[in-house]
């Protein structure tokens, strides 16, 4: 038997090498015994770590006293008797191991080496295994999977455009897709039906932990169908993927939280819904009192929340760390109280009459030992705050499950959001989803109060997915336009093909889009995108083992017809 891999340790005990050899499927030792070969124990002497080495010999029962338990290959061993080494390896940067973990800059710069530790190679296995669940689980559906153009025009989902110049047409630009939206509308208004696709979909914004200048979404569109259609095959999907992935059936429905609910009683469009500590409504309850703070935001059309931390047990430091945090939020500062035997114990007590500490206390259901902590502010400063400070306090407190898996559907989304320092609407999820047929009628009088067919997926307060029911017909798509500022020269000119096509019997249809990176993080339980892609980009955009973005020649430019203001180009003439 010939056994090929890496050299991952090597050890020397009385004239006899004991070298753990690994590949991606793990560890097995070898064992070079100059009794057995003099010329393969020469050869492994002069091992290091990540040699490439190839090892021919028989498999051995060890004796019981040397058995490894904790390796799945312990109780073998390979007695070698010809060691060729394929590759010799410079000193690997840091140990390929899952318990030492460098700096992740390191991780990034080495990022093929690092691939190698066994904790990344299940990652991409997972994906991978992820990917083939969905893709068999839409194949029996009946869906098909298309290619649609990464070289196209830009379609508006929000983000900046990745723009890509072309050299044929001086001074014109292709749009990386931000999603290939309009194109999986197309391709129902071709009868398709039933589309899906793993795809690549690139966008220029401000990067977090959950968001890579490129990434892959699950993609689907589907015609004549309403919104539970779209549930029911997503919920489907999830179990799926659940029940192979991780050996657990969540159960269906998937809880539906309309949009205006989940603001309310979390403050947040993506709610963990895992724990409780849900936000308290507080205005009309302080209404009366002497808070200065308090009385001003209301006035000022602001509102009073709260959250009630059921016996928290914090020492006063841990309570006055909370406000620094909740400023961090966002927030102007932070209001408390404190039940106790003789009272509250806040510094607002003095400031709220005893009628209304009664009132207040049997609205919230409050007991000895129960901690109120409450920002007023304008409303979505307030939700904000809150439901970070929410997340915070559910952390700190260990009241996350961390292991349930609790999917959600978010339903109902207004239509259009107003941007006040544009003065004009913007939409919500993007400009061609639909609004709620009974709701038509207010796009001509309060547009701002119309709800969408518009859903979003939430998996333990990440956004999975999202997606909606669409404008199937001309009238509406122009009418929709308009509210957001695009006359109908900037629509021809944006989206002529679209209202073309919307008018050659467009059938209704929906979609949704899931993140697919999101999904596999939350599958890896890791806690960031970073760890289930291949080759990510760092917070900067950058991907640091190419270096790109690189700089091009001024020739490439020239071609390119393009001038690049600031630092000058690398010019290799
Ligand atoms: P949306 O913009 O909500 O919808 O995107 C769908 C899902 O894609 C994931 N996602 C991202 N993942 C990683 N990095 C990013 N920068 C990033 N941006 C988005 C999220 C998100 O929920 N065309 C519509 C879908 C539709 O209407 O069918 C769309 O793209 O998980
Ligand atoms: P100040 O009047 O700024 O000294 O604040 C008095 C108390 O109210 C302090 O505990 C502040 O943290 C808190 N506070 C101030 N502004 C707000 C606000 N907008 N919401 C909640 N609490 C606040």
């Amino acid at each position: 038997m010939v056994l090929m891999g890496w050299v991952h340790s090597q050890r020397d005990h009385g004239g006899v090498t004991f070298i753990d050899l690994r590949d991606r499927s793990g560890l097995v030792q070898i064992v070079c015994n100059p009794q057995v070969s003099p010329a393969a124990h020469n050869q492994a002497k002069a091992l290091r770590a990540e040699f490439v080495v190839a090892a021919q010999g028989h498999l051995e029962r060890r004796s019981a006293d040397t058995i490894n338990p904790n390796l799945p290959t312990g109780e073998v061993e390979l007695v070698v008797d010809e060691l060729r080494i394929l590759n010799p390896s410079r000193t690997p940067p840091f140990p390929i191991e899952d318990e030492t973990e460098p700096t992740e800059n390191t991780r990034l710069r080495y990022r093929y080496l690092d691939l190698r530790r066994p904790k990344m190679f299940e990652n991409l296995r997972l994906r991978h295994r992820l990917a083939k669940i969905v893709r068999d689980y839409l194949d029996t559906e009946g869906f098909l999977e298309i290619e649609t153009p990464i070289l196209t025009r830009s379609t508006p989902e929000g983000a900046r455009d990745y723009l890509v110049p072309s050299r044929v047409n001086p001074g014109g630009f292709f749009a990386l897709p931000q999603s290939p939206q309009l194109f999986k509308q197309l391709l129902m208004v071709s009868s398709v039906d039933k589309y899906f696709q793993i795809v690549r979909c690139f966008r220029d914004e401000d990067l977090r932990a959950d968001r890579q200048p490129e990434f892959t979404q699950i993609d689907v569109e589907m015609s004549f169908v309403r919104p539970d259609d779209i549930f029911g095959l997503i919920e489907g999907m999830a179990v799926r993927l659940c029940r192979e992935v991780k050996g657990f059936e969540p159960p269906t429905p998937f809880l539906r939280l309309p949009y205006a609910e989940a603001m309310a009683r979390y403050g947040t469009d993506k709610p963990d819904i895992r724990f409780g500590l849900e936000l308290q409504e507080l205005t009309e309850l302080f209404k009366n009192t002497d808070i200065k703070v308090f009385r001003d935001v209301v006035a000022g059309g602001g509102v009073v929340r709260g959250i009630v931390v059921p016996k928290a047990g914090f020492s006063r430091k841990e309570i006055d760390d909370l406000t620094p945090l909740a400023i961090s939020f966002g927030a102007k500062g932070l209001a408390w109280f404190r039940m106790t035997a003789s009272g509250w114990q806040s510094p607002l007590a003095k400031f709220v009459g005893d009628q209304d500490k009664h009132a207040i206390e049997t609205a919230l259901d409050l007991h000895e030992g129960d901690l109120v902590v409450i920002v007023a502010d304008a409303e979505p400063v307030v939700c904000d705050v809150l439901s970070r400070l929410r997340l915070h306090l559910g952390d700190a407190l260990g009241l996350i499950p961390k292991e349930e898996f609790n999917f959600l559907w978010v339903t109902d989304f207004p239509l259009l959001e107003y941007d006040a320092e544009a003065q004009r609407y913007t939409a919500m999820h993007h400009p061609f989803t639909s609004p709620h047929d009974s709701d038509l009628g207010l796009l001509d009088t309060e547009p701002g109060k119309a709800r969408a067919f518009a859903y979003d997926l939430v998996l333990n307060g990440v956004e999975l997915g999202g997606g909606s029911i669409r404008i199937h017909r001309q009238d509406i798509q122009q009418k929709m336009f308009g509210l957001l500022g695009i006359d109908e020269v900037e629509a021809q000119e944006k989206f002529g093909f679209l209202m073309e096509a919307l008018s050659y019997g467009a059938p209704p249809h929906g979609g949704i889009a899931l993140g697919f990176d999101r999904l596999a993080m939350l599958f890896a339980g890791a806690d960031s995108l970073r760890e289930v892609i291949a080759f990510p980009k760092t917070a900067k955009a950058v991907c640091l083992m190419t270096n790109a973005p690189g700089q091009v020649d001024t020739k490439q430019l020239r071609e390119l017809s393009i001038k690049v203001d600031g630092q000058a180009p690398r010019d290799v003439r």
